[in-house]
């Protein structure tokens, strides 16, 4: 199948990441699925793309049932799978690790690990029978580095990581290829989950002083997902304006 009939799920399609991911794509000629906890927004997302070339579909990355209904649904409507977004993500408690309570510390592994866990799982068969498959996973430099009172945040991002290059390792004999993105700050409502100390502290240790944006997110996701992307398997690719190191 040509690249240009190809069909991609963003997860977090309604954010800031995931909204210019699913533009990016569908101007490179994807038809794409954007799955959404907040269903209104994903389909107003889907809404404001070329007509026939987007849906929104509610999606809670986090249940399993509700990923197979969305999968369902998406396959349905394009027929066929090849690329795999997971930017569904929340930062979770701001606290240090003694003022964490549970629940909160879990369902912010759970937004950030346990989806990309089944929604990873669910998109293999389709990719294999595709014959094509690319999964981009969003992590963080937070995952690497650990950013102090985001213990949570952290290590769900570390996990990720060590997801991707697991799978990426489980599947490169595959024509499925795993790799994961490691942003720093980028400018999105995300940032509006962090206090302004813990903002100004990760925009501090950027050299190139700004954040990044979204469409540079998507520029890069592009090229994830795409053909050129084909000596690369379990990677961590950073976007960081020169803040990590390593
Ligand atoms: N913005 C940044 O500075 C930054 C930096 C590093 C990594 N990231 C990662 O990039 C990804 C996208 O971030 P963003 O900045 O676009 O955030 P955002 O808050 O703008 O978007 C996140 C989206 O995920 C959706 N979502 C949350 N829980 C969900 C669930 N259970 N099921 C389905 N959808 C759910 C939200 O509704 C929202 O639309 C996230 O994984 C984030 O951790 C962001």
């Amino acid at each position: 199948m040509s690249a240009t009939r190809r069909v991609a799920i963003v997860t977090g399609g309604a954010g800031g990441i995931g909204r210019a991911i699913a533009a990016r794509l569908q101007r490179d000629g994807l038809r794409v699925a954007l799955w959404d906890l907040d269903a209104r927004a994903a389909r107003e997302a889907a809404a404001a793309l070329p007509d026939g070339t987007a849906i929104g579909v509610h999606a809670d990355v986090t249940d399993e049932a509700s990923v197979a209904a969305a999968l369902r649904t998406t396959l349905d409507r394009f027929g066929a799978l090849h690329v795999l977004i997971n930017g569904a993500g929340t930062t979770g408690p701001i606290a240090p690790v003694a003022e964490c309570a549970l629940d909160v510390w879990q369902r912010c592994i759970d937004v950030n690990l346990r989806s990309v866990f089944l929604c990873s799982r669910a998109a293999v068969a389709p990719m294999l029978a595709a014959g094509f498959g690319r999964i981009v996973n969003l992590a963080s430099i937070a995952g690497k580095e650990g950013n102090p009172s985001m213990s949570a945040y952290s290590a769900a991002k570390a996990g990720v990581i060590a997801f991707t290059k697991s799978m990426g390792k489980e599947l490169a004999l595959t024509p499925v290829r795993v790799n994961c993105i490691a942003p720093a700050v980028i400018e999105t409502p995300l940032l509006q989950q962090m206090t302004p100390d813990a903002l100004a502290a990760s925009l501090a240790k950027i050299p190139m002083q700004r954040p990044g944006t979204a469409d540079e997110v998507a520029n890069l996701a592009a090229w994830l997902a795409s053909d050129e992307c084909s000596f690369s398997c379990g990677a961590t690719f950073d976007l960081s304006g020169g803040r990590a190191t390593y």
